[in-house]
């Protein structure tokens, strides 16, 4: 495993890598793109957001991937978000990028949705016209969570910035780490058996002109790209 060699004892958030394995292998396409951004003659400093932290398997490597002038956000429950400050503080990873991260409730009608819009607002009030270059999406994996957050980010990213739509062919029903969470209460079965993500991409990505398809139909993850007008 990708964290086999790390010592994580006496950190709260991120020694559960060691015990999630769906999620202790960071996102390679989201650090290949920030490399990408940050090697010239691109190289510039750069803003890029996770949607769902898991236990900071990809947010790790990407703190350590970017330099003093970029901007690190990550988005997840508040409890989480808490034990991953915990963890910066307790340990000196040689992080030099400014850390941004935002929680939201567990309640139930919560999510990062509400923080991605509060955004936008100050994003609007600033006059810019997108603040992230580039933006990993996985989080609830679902059309109620995740069609409303690619709407948001639509608005957030920057032109020729980019979107990676993690798990497009995942599904709840399939899950091994969903069962006894009880999704069936949360949705019907055609639901639970559907491919969300992929449905996302579908609707709100596929056919919009203003966004470029990077990755083949079949990859697991779906890479957009912004235009430039
Ligand atoms: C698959 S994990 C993310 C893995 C992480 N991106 C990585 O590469 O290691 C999904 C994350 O989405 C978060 N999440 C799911 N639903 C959420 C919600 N309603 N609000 C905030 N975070 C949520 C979970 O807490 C979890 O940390």
């Amino acid at each position: 495993m990708f964290y086999d060699n790390h010592n994580f004892e006496g950190l709260k958030f991120f020694s559960e890598i060691k015990t999630h394995p769906t999620v202790a292998k960071p996102c390679e396409k989201f650090l290949d793109i920030i490399k990408q951004l940050k090697t010239p003659p691109t190289q510039r400093n750069i803003v890029v957001a996770e949607i769902g932290l898991g236990y900071g398997a990809t947010a790790l490597q990407v703190l350590k991937l970017l330099d003093a002038g970029d901007m690190y956000c990550g988005f997840d429950f508040e409890d989480k978000v808490k034990d991953l400050t915990d963890d910066l503080q307790a340990r000196d990873f040689g992080i030099k990028c400014q850390v941004v991260l935002s929680g939201n409730s567990r309640n139930q009608w919560d999510s990062y949705n509400w923080n991605l819009s509060e955004l936008i607002f100050r994003m609007r009030e600033q006059k810019l016209a997108g603040i992230f270059d580039a933006v990993y999406l996985d989080g609830a994996h679902t059309l109620l969570h995740d069609g409303l957050a690619v709407c948001l980010l639509k608005e957030l990213i920057k032109g020729g910035g980019y979107l990676i739509l993690d798990d497009l062919f995942w599904s709840y029903s399939t899950s091994t780490i969903e069962k006894g969470l009880g999704w069936d209460k949360f949705m019907s079965k055609e639901q639970a058996d559907d491919k969300q993500i992929f449905r996302v991409q579908e609707l709100f990505l596929t056919n919009d002109s203003n966004w470029e398809r990077l990755s083949s139909p079949k990859e697991w993850r779906g890479i957009f790209r912004k235009r430039l007008h």
